[in-house]
């Protein structure tokens, strides 16, 4: 039948696959419906690996957690960078990112580790908690006095204050210019041009997911005009206006100007890019982690204690009158019953898709058997299998905040599949080679933002009984997913 035209059939010593019902389409629209519960089904006919025909790519999907490191291993056939270069070109409108294709020597990888980890971590950290605190107490509370009840949605909470301190840490400060403005309407400016920024990061970033399946931005009048936007915003002449840069974009800005050939937009659009890399899983993660804190009394303890635990060792004191609680890095690392919430809501909310292109035909080797698979074919793994295995993690579906706590109340690493330990249990952060450069910075972050939630505010459900949100299927394979409706809490600053 024509249908049927341009299909593969499965060759000897291949994976068995899943052609699909639909031309060229083939699983895609079972996939994106509910890729857990589509790939699970696959799994359960086929075994630990099988391909699946989607959208005219072949993806070969592995199911079985000991054979990603087998996928890490035969990393000479198979390429991550290219498809990772042209999602972002494709995705934020600037030009090739790949120094293969000559308009830039920059190795971004490497720009991005060395920025977002080692010794610039510390300075990341040190700013993110000032600017927590600016946002919370100043920028979004001008009366920290007042300590009437304010009800708001939880995401819309988390988004505002995650955004806003973000973006000052990556992006710094308007500078205090000399007229005579007095400062409080100058923070008042700066922050209407953050939440301008925010709104159009939101109208971008929901169609994100378009962008990647391949569609054209043009389709989408708002959400491209939100980008050029975005783009306007952080253009090099602008940055430049702003104190306080980050290491990364002071640095990203150089190797624009010195190894590139792109113009100013594109360059602009080098940083939207960041951005949004910076933003869109972290705001999910935060509103999921104080979620289920809120959700759990038993977890909202924990987590009390350990952070006036924390603040006692390090002799800080809260108090209102505008001197800021600070925690070094090394007392941030000191704090296991956050880390294990934090990690708990994650692995709960995570879609996250690794993803690599066979560079040549090779004989994949997994741990008891070998398979053929053919270039430009895709391997890939999705490890929400992995999250949500009740063997690995009983009760999956179940929120316990001490899931990655041992006996002794330190980090648990040892994780069981048919009695033997895993190696790979815990993935919302990608691995191997492509691993998030940002995830250290992520989860200090998310720390700092619950320890002064939770030292300066009391905070509660509006409904206790308010059921989880579902998880808003749309970005799967992306990253952390959003709730598909917000929750409303309420706060007030405590009477300290
Ligand atoms: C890439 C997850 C926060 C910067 C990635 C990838 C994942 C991920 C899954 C792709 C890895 C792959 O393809 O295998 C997350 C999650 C976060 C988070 C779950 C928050 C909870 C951040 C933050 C930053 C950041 C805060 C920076 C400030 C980046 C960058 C890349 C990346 C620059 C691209 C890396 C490259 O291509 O070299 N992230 N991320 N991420 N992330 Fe994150």
């Amino acid at each position: 039948a024509w249908f049927l035209l341009g299909r593969r059939r499965r060759r000897q010593g291949e994976p068995p696959l899943e052609n699909g019902f639909l031309p060229y389409l083939g699983c895609a629209l079972q996939f994106g419906a509910n890729p857990l519960e589509f790939l699970k089904e696959k799994q359960k006919k086929h075994g630990h690996i099988f391909t699946c025909h989607v959208a005219g790519k072949y993806i070969h999907f592995l199911t079985d957690p000991f054979s990603y490191h087998a996928l890490m291993r035969q990393g000479k056939y198979l390429d991550w960078k290219k498809f990772h270069f042209a999602t972002s070109a494709k995705a934020f409108g600037h030009g090739s990112i790949d120094p293969a294709e000559g308009n830039t020597t920059e190795n971004f990888h490497q720009t991005f580790i060395r920025t977002l980890q080692g010794n610039a971590l510390d300075a990341l950290v040190e700013a993110m908690m000032e600017n927590l605190q600016y946002v919370m107490l100043q920028s979004r509370a001008p009366k920290p006095q007042s300590n009437a009840w304010v009800t708001e949605g939880l995401y819309t909470f988390c988004c505002q204050v995650m955004f806003e301190s973000g973006f000052l840490t990556l992006f710094g400060k308007e500078f205090n210019s000399n007229n005579d403005k007095n400062l409080s309407s100058k923070q008042e400016t700066e922050r209407a041009h953050i939440l301008n920024a925010l709104e159009n990061f939101k109208e971008f970033d929901k169609i994100f997911p378009a962008l990647v399946a391949g569609l054209p931005i043009h389709l989408f009048k708002s959400a491209h005009s939100a980008r050029e936007k975005l783009g306007e915003a952080l253009l090099h002449k602008n940055l430049l206006k702003r104190d306080n840069l980050s290491e990364l974009v002071t640095l990203r800005m150089f190797l624009n100007d010195t190894l590139s050939t792109f113009d100013d937009m594109e360059k602009a659009k080098t940083h939207v890019a960041v951005l949004w890399a910076s933003q869109a899983n972290t705001i999910p993660a935060t509103f999921w982690t104080l979620f289920y804190l809120l959700k759990s009394p038993e977890a909202m303890r924990a987590a009390t204690k350990e952070v006036q635990n924390v603040l006692e060792s390090a002799e800080e004191r809260i108090s209102l009158d505008g001197k800021h609680i600070s925690l070094n890095r090394k007392q941030l690392d000191n704090m296991p019953i956050l880390d294990s919430i934090i990690k708990e809501a994650m692995r709960l909310s995570s879609a996250s898709m690794t993803f690599r292109v066979a560079k040549e035909d090779f004989t994949l080797h997994l741990e008891n058997d070998f398979y053929n698979i053919r270039k430009d074919d895709i391997v890939a793994l999705y490890p929400q299998l992995l999250h949500f295995d009740s063997e690995i993690y009983a009760d999956p579906l179940t929120f316990k905040y001490d899931r990655f706590l041992n006996e002794k109340g330190e980090e648990k690493t040892d994780f069981y599949r048919n009695g033997r330990k895993l190696k790979h249990y815990y993935m919302p952060f990608g691995t191997g080679i492509a691993k998030c450069p940002g995830r250290l910075f992520a989860v200090h972050e998310i720390k700092q933002f619950l320890t002064l939630i939770l030292s300066y505010f009391e905070i509660e459900l509006v409904d206790t009984n308010v059921k989880c949100p579902s998880l808003d299927q749309s970005r799967a394979g992306l990253g952390i997913l959003q709730p598909s409706n917000d929750v409303d809490f309420r706060y007030r600053l405590k009477c300290l």
